[in-house]
């Protein structure tokens, strides 16, 4: 929770948002870029433009007729715990929608701080579990969870000040992770399946789950 909160704080500038997008992108991923070989920062970019900038997300109709998230087979990674994270995700943003429908302030704002809360630790303990199985677009998928939480960030600030960001936030939440499941989740379970079913295997005590449920979700 700590380190989610510092996690937040340190992400709280705007978002680019027009032309230079790309730009700013890359400026903000690889400040250090003289020391990353360029190839490497070529083959990221081109990742986090294909999964990021150029994404269609689910249109607000399409959204609205959905209203209330519901799981399909195709959200699915078959790594079970994984799943089952994403799956609770979704829960919490379903409780921000029934939140919103009861108008009450408090528990949005509990629910906005509980959604971000938890979507942190799972972003956490997915790029521990990236790195451990070796996937070699795991820093562009790491800048991918740090650029959205940059956006869910400024949310968060406006609704502290006061603003009703609920509807918004709710809209973002649920295209981005749909979006952000079916393409860039879905290409790490393609890349480094087997080694992520060996490392997520054990179930035991000391395994890796157990291990990283305690690191990051206490
Ligand atoms: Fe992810
Ligand atoms: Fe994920």
């Amino acid at each position: 929770m700590r380190r989610n909160k510092a996690r937040l704080a340190g992400n709280g500038a705007p978002f680019p948002r027009a032309a230079t997008q790309a730009l700013l992108l890359v400026l903000f991923i690889y400040p250090s870029s003289i020391i990353i070989p360029i190839g490497t920062c070529i083959k990221d970019f081109r990742y986090i433009r294909k999964h990021v900038l150029y994404r269609n997300y689910l249109s607000d109709e399409v959204l609205n007729i959905m209203g209330y998230l519901v799981w399909t087979k195709d959200l699915d990674t078959g790594i079970g715990v994984i799943d089952g994270q994403h799956k609770r995700i979704v829960e919490y943003i379903n409780k921000l929608h029934d939140a919103r429908l009861t108008r009450d302030n408090k528990s949005i704002g509990d629910i906005i701080e509980d959604t971000i809360d938890y979507t942190m630790s799972h972003f956490s303990f997915e790029e521990a579990l990236l790195e451990d199985a070796g996937y070699q677009f795991v820093r562009p998928h790491k800048k991918v969870h740090a650029l959205f939480i940059r956006r869910v960030a400024e949310f968060q600030a406006r609704y502290k000040a006061g603003e009703d960001v609920s509807e918004e936030l709710h809209g973002l939440l649920a295209r981005w992770l749909f979006n952000h499941i079916r393409n860039d989740d879905a290409a790490y379970v393609l890349a480094v399946k087997s080694t992520i079913n060996s490392l997520t295997g054990d179930k035991g005590e000391g395994g890796w789950v157990a291990r990283s449920f305690k690191k990051f979700f206490s």
